[in-house]
């Protein structure tokens, strides 16, 4: 069967202020990204996310568009974006855009018109009220501002700047439309969308429950998953996506695994797949995620097997454990310590990336880039961290130095510092100032080194990814999992036909015995068959029965003959 393009493609996100800077203006851009296009070649990427890069004041680092068919002058021109996607599809590559369209910022025309004092045909672009309700935003603080011109309050689920669209507006949807095939138009190949499960709200604006939800806040189920949301991804479907050869993936803020057979089913017509938290957003602590505790493994083992189970035959899973908003991985998930690092990095790209899904990597997670270590918060940039900090503090709920250590675990700049290439200069990265701290740790830990070196991270991602593409049985086959109550190991089935593998990680740093898992039993209801090695991260193998701290191997299934 000819299966479409994206569900064999590796992605690669690239958040453009921190990918490469070529101007010496300290923020990473467009021209920066064209440097690296081999680089990502040579690394097995397929597929190009860039996080926005539109015109934008910048109130939450882009995601608060002014203008969406113009670029940040930080990040270039229009005409450097060109040159970017046509050098792109030269390196025979793909490039899909972030699509932010639950809100808007407030320098928008469309913000500034409808909050004008006098009648426009843009009054209801925005959702307004006399009265706010006790919805919460996501970076603290009440859902709603007054706006002095209108005398209304106005919606924002995150910050001020960034008013929500009122998607019950026909005339909201034939202008986003309009500028997506406008980009459609311009050859992208597809869009990740931003919040794309929040863009229908309850009619009725009532209260949502108190403390209904420790992580969305009080409202939440009122616009997440809300009543027409699917109504308006399959007309979105039919105005736009249909009439181009896209990947499109919308970000699961609250879905779980019923909505995402919704908004991503093989025959709903809505999206190719979601992007969904539950694994990421696990460790959680008095203060939500705000905590320096390590995501509960169990949980997370649990999760992803629920994921790849109730998928399975129904909608496409996206494999992704790092992103722009959530901590580094392998400081995460795996053990940032020195000695460890590179190996616990690899394991879990193999936990991960064996799985059935489309596989997408953040920039610098290829080389096990980790956490950084702010010693202030004034170090750091990002509103939602910088938010919580002032307001937990200023609350009394924690001391300046307790919330710091949680910002260090959780905030979103550990995955935001720069790209580390070299061990030239602010890691290569700019001959500027930086806009975000470069993580010291560049001088062993960057991509110079890595590149040709035969046990790095990155020539361990290049073999994964390249091991996958040439597996059928891992691209397509069936996935089970043993051992579900192991505290220390992750294991699972990939087959298909007579094709099996094994995939066995360990997640502790001592040896584990995998006797518990009874693997001779399962080789032997296949008749006389041993295990292989096929790619592990230890550079020599052994048998099948125990695995060294934090080691991670990929086993075949052989016929005795
Ligand atoms: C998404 C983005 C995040 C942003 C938020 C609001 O979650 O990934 O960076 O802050 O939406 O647009
Ligand atoms: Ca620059």
């Amino acid at each position: 069967m000819k299966q479409e393009w994206w569900k064999d493609a590796v992605v690669y996100q690239i958040y453009p202020r921190s990918f490469q800077d070529s101007n010496g203006d300290g923020i990473g851009d467009i021209n920066g990204i064209r440097m690296h296009l081999d680089y990502l070649k040579n690394l097995g990427v397929d597929v190009i996310w860039l996080c926005p890069v539109y015109k934008s004041p910048n109130a939450d680092n882009g995601y608060d568009i002014s203008d969406y068919q113009d670029i940040h002058p930080d990040f270039g021109t229009m005409e450097d974006f060109d040159r970017l996607l046509q050098e792109v599809h030269e390196h025979g590559m793909k490039l899909i855009m972030d699509l932010v369209v639950n809100h808007t910022s407030d320098e928008h025309p469309w913000f500034r018109k409808s909050s004008s004092a006098e009648a426009t045909s843009y009054d209801d672009y925005y959702i307004w009220k006399d009265r706010p309700n006790n919805w919460k935003s996501r970076f603290q603080g009440s859902a709603w501002t007054y706006d002095e011109k209108r005398g209304q309050y106005y919606l924002h689920i995150y910050t001020v700047k960034q008013p929500d669209l009122n998607w019950e507006n026909e005339a909201v949807r034939r202008d986003v439309y309009k500028m997506m095939n406008w980009w459609g138009k311009k050859g992208i190949d597809g869009f990740r969308m931003d919040v794309i499960s929040m863009i229908s709200k309850d009619q009725s604006y009532a209260d949502g429950p108190v403390g209904e939800h420790e992580q969305f806040g009080d409202g939440s189920s009122m616009y997440i998953n809300g009543p027409r949301v699917h109504e308006f991804l399959q007309e979105m479907n039919r105005e736009v996506i249909q009439n181009f050869d896209w990947m499109t993936v919308g970000e699961g803020v609250g879905v779980d695994t019923r909505e995402a057979r919704l908004y991503a089913g093989f025959d709903r017509k809505e999206l190719n797949m979601m992007f969904q938290f539950e694994h990421v957003e696990q460790a959680k602590g008095p203060l939500g995620k705000w905590t320096d505790r390590k995501p509960d493994f169990l949980r997370v083992k649990e999760i992803l097997d629920r994921w790849q189970t109730d998928l399975e035959g129904k909608a496409w899973n996206s494999l992704f454990v790092e992103n722009h908003d959530y901590a580094r991985s392998v400081s995460t998930f795996a053990d940032d310590r020195e000695e460890y690092r590179e190996l616990s990095a690899k394991m879990l790209s193999i936990a991960l990336y064996m799985m059935k899904g489309t596989p997408y990597i953040y920039q610098g997670q290829e080389l096990g880039m980790t956490n950084y270590h702010a010693f202030s918060i004034d170090e750091l940039q990002d509103v939602e961290s910088k938010n919580a900090y002032q307001f937990y503090v200023n609350a009394g709920e924690v001391s300046p130095e307790e919330m710091l250590k949680y910002v260090n675990c959780a905030g979103r700049d550990n995955s935001r510092t720069p790209m580390q290439w070299n061990t030239e200069e602010n890691a290569g990265f700019t001959h500027g100032t930086p806009w975000l701290p470069v993580n010291p740790n560049y001088m062993y830990l960057n991509a110079e080194e890595q590149i040709g070196r035969t046990d790095s991270v990155f020539t361990f991602y290049q073999q994964l990814l390249a091991f996958r593409k040439s597996a059928p049985a891992i691209l397509w086959g069936s996935y089970r999992m043993i051992g579900k109550e192991h505290k220390q190991l992750l294991a699972y089935f990939r087959t298909m036909g007579e094709e099996t593998y094994l995939i066995l990680c360990n997640f502790s740093e001592k040896e584990q015995s995998t006797d518990t898992l009874k693997l001779r039993q399962q080789t032997e209801a296949q008749g006389k068959a041993y295990w292989k090695q096929v790619l592990g991260n230890y550079p020599s193998g052994h048998s099948v029965d125990m695995l060294r701290p934090y080691e991670g191997v990929i086993w075949k299934m052989e016929k005795e003959s």
